[in-house]
């Protein structure tokens, strides 16, 4: 297994561009089912989560690649309607397939997916939804059985703004006979990334980014297209915060400002400046981070969940006591025990933590448990005294695209080891 050698006390300095979005390229690409012309996408990163949706879309019948750095899909003789067992297992998102794969084939077998271990992510809220839309669904031995043959648009009450869930629905909608109407939709700007993308090969998608979106669905053919995927709102913050944490000042291009008022009010609540012009953000950290009162993750607009650990790390050496409370997943503190190992004071408690900073954290061996929590790692070596190792680092990599690359541009010493 592939581990980080980071050696800290470097302040990152320099400049760097944020690559395209995981969680939004991933409905995209199960978006491009359901048309049977070429979809090429740029800004795509090269992320083990966006191989393996390829993987799941190959395995379905489609085509699927990367002519340099634009990714193309073609489901022109995409004939397969069961979810691969093995790859679905690996990852939760190739449950976003399910709408569109209903849609286009009037049926789907799926298993239930896996992903990050951040707590139960059921996904009865999807499952909810399509059966809203008159998809019968029989769940038998870990698998689930879709017959859409007699889809039609409906009503759909979100109990939760369920990103997945919203993405999901969206997708059947778009084959539903009439129109389809998604209340408490999440908000995220993925899911507007996904209504652009739906409008653009030709589906009549409204309201994204509120909480009621309109589906216009129907059995039009769908164009190809050409579409360039939103900024990575959670790279950009977790390198801001690698500036913040390492009192360096970091310039960083291709950031969408508009996405990320919450994760910037709270980098200036640690002390930190920030210089936004146009799609570049100047972000200059204090010395040492003060306290952050109260992180309270919630569903867009607030605080993003995926940016928890890495606000958690900054915590860790602020000058004063910080508590965070994650409210979107239950099992999300992992990260907490392993920065003890490199000296942080933190009490864990169901969903609270609260984090007494200390003025110098020091290297330790570590693992990362998951995504977001091995970048909250890395980012504490990158401040500790001495040398960390974060093992495991094919959880970060789901995420990040050689995230030693682009911390190394800004002066970082860290390293892979195979
Ligand atoms: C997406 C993001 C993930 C992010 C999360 C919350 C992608 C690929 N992943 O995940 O990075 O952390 O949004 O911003 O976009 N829930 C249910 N039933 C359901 C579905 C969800 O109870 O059917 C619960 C989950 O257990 C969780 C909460 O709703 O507690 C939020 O989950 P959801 O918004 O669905 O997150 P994902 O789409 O899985």
């Amino acid at each position: 297994m592939a581990s980080f050698r980071v050696r800290g006390g470097r302040a990152l300095r320099g400049r760097t561009r944020v690559p395209g979005s995981k969680n939004a390229i991933l409905p995209i690409l199960a978006a491009a089912l359901l048309t049977k012309q070429r979809v090429e996408l740029h800004d795509c990163p090269k992320l083990s989560d966006v191989e393996n949706m390829m993987a799941i879309l190959r395995l379905l019948g489609c085509e699927a690649g990367w002519e340099g750095d634009t990714l193309f899909v073609n489901a022109r003789d995409a004939a397969c309607y069961e979810m691969p067992e093995e790859l679905a297992k690996e990852m939760r998102s190739s449950i976003f397939l399910m709408g569109p794969v209903v849609a286009r084939f009037g049926k789907a077998r799926f298993t239930y997916p896996g992903g990050c271990e951040i707590g139960n992510r059921p996904i009865d809220l999807h499952l909810q939804g399509l059966r809203d839309l008159n998809v019968k669904i029989l769940e038998e031995r870990g698998q689930i059985l879709c017959d859409g043959h007699a889809m039609r648009g409906a009503d759909v009450h979100l109990d939760y703004p369920s990103v997945g869930a919203t993405e999901n629905i969206m997708l059947a909608a778009t084959k539903a006979e009439g129109q389809t109407t998604i209340r408490n939709a999440a908000r995220e700007p993925e899911i507007q990334d996904l209504q652009d993308f739906l409008n653009k090969i030709g589906c009549s998608v409204h309201g994204a980014g509120t909480s009621t979106i309109t589906i216009e669905g129907g059995q039009k053919e769908l164009l190809g297209a050409s579409y360039r995927i939103i900024p990575d709102r959670i790279v950009a913050g977790t390198i801001m915060a690698a500036a913040a944490i390492t009192g360096g000042e970091a310039l960083l291009e291709n950031v969408r400002a508009d996405h990320m008022h919450a994760v910037f009010a709270k980098l200036r609540e640690c002390g930190a400046v920030l210089q936004i012009s146009g799609d570049k953000v100047l972000i200059r950290g204090p010395k040492r981070p003060r306290e952050m009162r109260l992180i309270e993750t919630l569903p867009y607009p607030g605080f993003p969940t995926d940016m928890q650990a890495q606000f958690f790390a900054l915590a860790a050496v602020a000058d004063g006591t910080s508590v965070i409370r994650e409210n979107v997943f239950e099992l999300r503190f992992k990260h907490a025990a392993e920065l003890a190992r490199m000296g942080a004071d933190s009490t864990v408690k169901d969903r609270m933590a609260i984090i007494r900073g200390v003025e110098k954290l020091c290297g330790a061996n570590v693992v990362a448990r998951d995504l977001r929590g091995g970048a909250a790692l890395v980012l504490a070596g990158l401040a500790a005294e001495g040398e960390t190792n974060v093992d495991a680092v094919y959880l970060i990599d789901r995420g990040y695209e050689r995230l030693e690359s682009m911390l190394g541009e800004l002066g970082a010493d860290i390293e892979r080891r195979p």
